[in-house]
């Protein structure tokens, strides 16, 4: 049986520097949120629909008018160049001949200009959006969402659950906070308020005093659609639906924030039911099969991300590793959408979502 993700897990695992797969694989805290993401997938089962006669389907979904082939996007992870040495190039180039949607981090190791000019050199209508942490500088965040637009990216995605950074044991074990000489988050090199002349790296700042006003202000500055990544409580969903964002992304930053949050499909329904339609709701967090998709996909989200399975595609073959991922995921969610008798996603319902363990 094909299991791209799990195999690639395998091999990232033996071929990576065991510091740099910590960092890759850990979580914050006791790495329960971490833990969780994925159990709680397992606590659900999907009741199958039979005799529906959907002869042929379509994975496909549109969103924020993006065209992706599969309902399973690309989500940000930072520092690609440590899994690969060609980083987030092979990652754009696979996703684009996977035909999904590439979320490009903002800590990249390479800098999104050239991310979206390797996804296009293989489909030149690859989507990429980019992930965005507001800086407390205005200008400096300014320059970051014009990079992004001359990029080509189609739309921003703020990371909002990261008013400080996650306390990680793996990565404070090994005394890991630098990346190795050569490498250097490149969408932060030569912004505004750096030394002069010099070719300054930023570092990117995570701030806790951040609120609904900045994203205000940055959706004025910028024809994209913007996505709040992160998003657990209802009532902020509701607030970002009252303040006119674009899309939401159901998140726990991979259990690499709040140890205590919720596994995100335990989240996912309440943001669901306060959005009631008005905004494409994405999930990530734990997605690691075609039923996990499906599983999602009724319980109201638009599309969901992969973070970990792609980084282990990366690490294990490159560019190859990645798109074999991302294919498996496809036709695996295929195989899981034709067993749950559907033809499209907007065939799986939430009728289609039980408990574990309950009778009946
Ligand atoms: C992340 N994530 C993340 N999110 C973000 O908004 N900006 C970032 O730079 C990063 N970087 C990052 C690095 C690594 C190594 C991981 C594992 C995760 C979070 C990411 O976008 C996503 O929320 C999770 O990875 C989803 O969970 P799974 O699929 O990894 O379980």
């Amino acid at each position: 049986m094909n299991r791209a993700p799990d195999d690639a897990h395998r091999h990232a695992r033996a071929l990576l520097d065991p510091v740099h797969y910590d960092y890759f694989a850990g979580g914050a805290g006791r790495e329960v949120a971490l833990d969780e993401n994925e159990r709680a997938f397992r606590r659900l089962a999907l009741l199958p629909r039979v005799l529906r006669g959907a002869a042929s389907r379509d994975t496909a979904v549109t969103l924020l008018g993006d065209r992706s082939r599969m309902p399973v996007l690309v989500a940000p992870t930072a520092f690609h160049r440590l899994a690969h040495p060609e980083g987030e190039l092979a990652t754009a180039r696979a996703a684009a001949a996977a035909g999904t949607v590439l979320i490009a981090s903002m800590a990249a190791t390479t800098a999104i200009g050239e991310i979206t000019a390797a996804a296009r050199s293989v489909r030149p209508e690859a989507a990429v959006w980019f992930q965005l942490y507001l800086q407390p500088e205005p200008e400096v965040t300014g320059a970051l969402v014009r990079r992004a637009e001359e990029a080509g990216c189609t739309a921003l995605v703020v990371t909002v659950d990261s008013p400080v950074r996650g306390r990680h044991g793996r990565d404070e074990r090994h005394g890991f906070h630098d990346l190795p000489p050569g490498l250097a988050a490149e969408n932060m090199r030569d912004l505004p308020g750096t030394a002069p002349g010099g070719a300054a790296v930023r570092p990117i700042a995570m701030s806790s005093a951040l609120s609904w006003e900045h994203v205000r202000r940055l959706r004025a500055t910028t024809p994209l659609p913007v996505l709040l990544k992160g998003v657990l409580h209802p009532e902020d969903a509701r607030r970002a639906v009252a303040e006119g964002v674009d899309g939401l992304v159901v998140s726990n930053h991979g259990g690499r924030q709040l140890d205590a949050a919720p596994a995100t499909v335990e989240a996912l329904p309440r943001i669901v039911e306060a959005v009631a339609g008005r905004l494409p709701v994405l999930l990530d967090g734990g997605v690691r099969t075609g039923c996990d998709v499906a599983v999602a996909l009724a319980l109201g989200a638009t599309a969901v991300a992969v973070g970990r399975p792609v980084v282990w595609g990366l690490a294990a073959d490159g560019e190859r590793g990645v798109r074999d991922v991302l294919e498996w995921f496809r036709s695996d969610f295929d195989q899981a959408l034709a067993l749950c008798g559907g033809a499209r996603p907007a065939d799986l319902t939430a009728d289609l979502v039980v408990r574990r363990g309950g009778v009946g």
